[in-house]
């Protein structure tokens, strides 16, 4: 846990960055006393530093315990809404209510009370408060429906889209609480650096499209420092092969290169689609042939596992690529990773063609690609040039002019909250934007421009490194 002091003296304000540690259910932090002078005021104001760090931890226990009270509240709720719309869905299956698509709103609900359900067999937290209170919203709306003829469905279907997200959001805190608290609590990225590295592609910039990137997994144990380039080499839209270059010397001078065959053609169940792939521990990641599927590609044992993504009318085959201004042909389902895993970005029918993100997991056990949670945005993704993930956090791009990108919009997966006030430029050196990942390992941005790789540096709210 990350702690900053603020140290005011007659106007002058100076940080100290802290670590705290948790021990015996208090956070201990250890304060240098030699950073500032004595006033009194300076040590009230570290005390109650200290203090709000005890209450913070105090205050999700007490979440954790309201969560428990709360979720069979919002589950009665929940069936209660259910019950109450299916005297609608019967019109509706009887063909009387053929405009209002009332079935898929009962659909949504149940499968809201059963995550709900599945929630409240884990730990939770308190965001379920803001939940049940939305349920209740919900629950007003559906009596208006009872009442008239006139339904406002939009918001009706708005406020289930903000009660999904919220669900999934449940899901994964505090099971992820440690993950987020080890490599994250920085607030949003405040800034990207200008280019930090610029190469041309080594298949060449003919090729214009395909992904690239350092290994993205935080302690993976293979290929720790790889570089890799995957390049679409038939159409701009498929590829078979990844190179890797075991350190960023090689990578840089071109030298010793690996490639690894991830299909033997270009149509085949297993070719990579899109530029979509990540390189994640040795395992590369990538949307697979003409399905809704993400694939998972061993490089250790040549092994190829899939698992295909949730949403009424998944989009791939160039349905709902990156557009903004010019579309990128096939970008329909991105793999991205982040300080928390692995993540889908894709758009549904179900969804109105908007931005869906959902969590991939690889249980070794099973020996299986899950997806544990999916959340629905409100971003139309044909309107973005492209997105990455960051601790959780989607960032999307959109186009400025042929030497700039800009970051626009932040969706953060732990609140279900939405950002359309993000600036944040990004220099380019050609006008197409194939693809655009982040690195947790060392928070650099791979930007695939026209087969020209570029890497930029993110910067954090805080302003705090490690
Ligand atoms: C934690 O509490 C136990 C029992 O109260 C005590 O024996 C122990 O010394 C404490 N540990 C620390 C690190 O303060
Ligand atoms: C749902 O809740 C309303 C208001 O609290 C109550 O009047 C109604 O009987 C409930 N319906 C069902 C099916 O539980
Ligand atoms: C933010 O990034 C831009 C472009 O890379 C750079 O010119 C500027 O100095 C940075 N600003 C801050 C506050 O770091
Ligand atoms: C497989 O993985 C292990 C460790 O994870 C590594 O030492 C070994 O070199 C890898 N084998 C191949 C063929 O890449
Ligand atoms: C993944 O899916 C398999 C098969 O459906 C299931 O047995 C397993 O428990 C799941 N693992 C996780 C981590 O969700």
């Amino acid at each position: 846990m990350l702690l900053l002091l603020l140290l005011l003296s007659s106007g002058d304000v100076r940080a100290q960055h802290v670590s705290g540690q948790r021990k015996n259910g208090s956070c201990v932090c250890q304060v240098n006393p030699a950073k500032w002078s004595f006033p009194a005021v300076n040590y009230e104001a570290a005390l109650q530093q200290v203090q709000s760090c005890e209450g913070s931890l105090s205050s999700l226990q007490e979440q954790v315990e309201l969560s428990n009270r709360r979720l069979p509240q919002i589950q009665a709720l929940i069936m209660n809404v259910t019950e109450r719309l299916k005297p609608h869905q019967y019109l509706h299956d009887h063909g009387i209510y053929t405009d209002l698509p009332l079935h898929l709103l009962g659909q949504d609900l149940s499968q809201l009370e059963t995550d709900i359900g599945a929630i409240h067999s884990q730990l939770n937290n308190g965001q379920t408060t803001k939940l049940s209170k939305e349920v209740a919203k919900l629950r007003k709306a559906v009596d208006r429906i009872q009442m008239s003829d006139t339904i406002n469905m939009k918001t009706v279907k708005e406020t289930l889209r903000y009660l999904k997200n919220g669900a999934e959001s449940c899901k994964s805190i505090p099971k992820d609480f440690r993950g987020r608290e080890r490599y994250c609590l920085k607030g949003l990225i405040s800034n990207i650096s200008e280019p930090v590295m610029t190469k041309v592609s080594p298949h060449g910039k003919t090729y214009i499209s395909g992904s690239w990137g350092k290994q993205a997994q935080m302690d993976s144990e293979g290929q720790k420092n790889s570089y890799w380039v995957q390049p679409l080499l038939n159409s701009h839209i498929w590829g078979n092969t990844v190179r890797l270059y075991q350190t960023y010397k090689d990578f840089m001078a071109s030298a010793n290169h690996r490639d690894f065959t991830v299909a033997p053609s270009f149509t085949h169940v297993n070719t990579i689609e899109g530029p979509s792939a990540i390189l994640y521990g040795e395992v590369l990641y990538y949307h697979c042939y003409c399905s809704a599927d993400v694939c998972r590609y061993d490089l250790n044992s040549s092994t190829i596992q899939r698992v295909t993504l949730p949403g009424i009318g998944v989009g791939f085959n160039n349905k709902f690529p990156y557009c903004y201004y010019d579309c990128r042909a096939n970008s329909d389902v991105d793999v991205e990773a982040d300080e928390l895993g692995l993540w889908a970005l894709y758009a549904t029918v179900g969804n109105h063609g908007n931005l869906v993100v959902s969590r991939l997991v690889w249980d070794s056990e099973a020996v299986t690609l899950n997806v544990t949670q999916t959340w629905e945005t409100r971003l139309f993704k044909k309107a973005v040039s492209n997105a990455f993930m960051v601790c959780g956090v989607l960032y999307a791009t959109r186009y400025v002019d042929e030497y700039r990108e800009e970051v626009f919009y932040a969706f953060d997966t732990a609140t279900g909250k939405e950002d359309n006030t993000l600036a944040l430029p990004l220099e380019k050196v050609a006008k197409g934007v194939a693809s655009l990942s982040y690195n947790p390992t060392n928070r650099q941005i791979y930007m695939y421009n026209d087969g020209y790789l570029l890497a930029y540096q993110a910067h954090f709210a805080s302003g705090l490194s490690d």
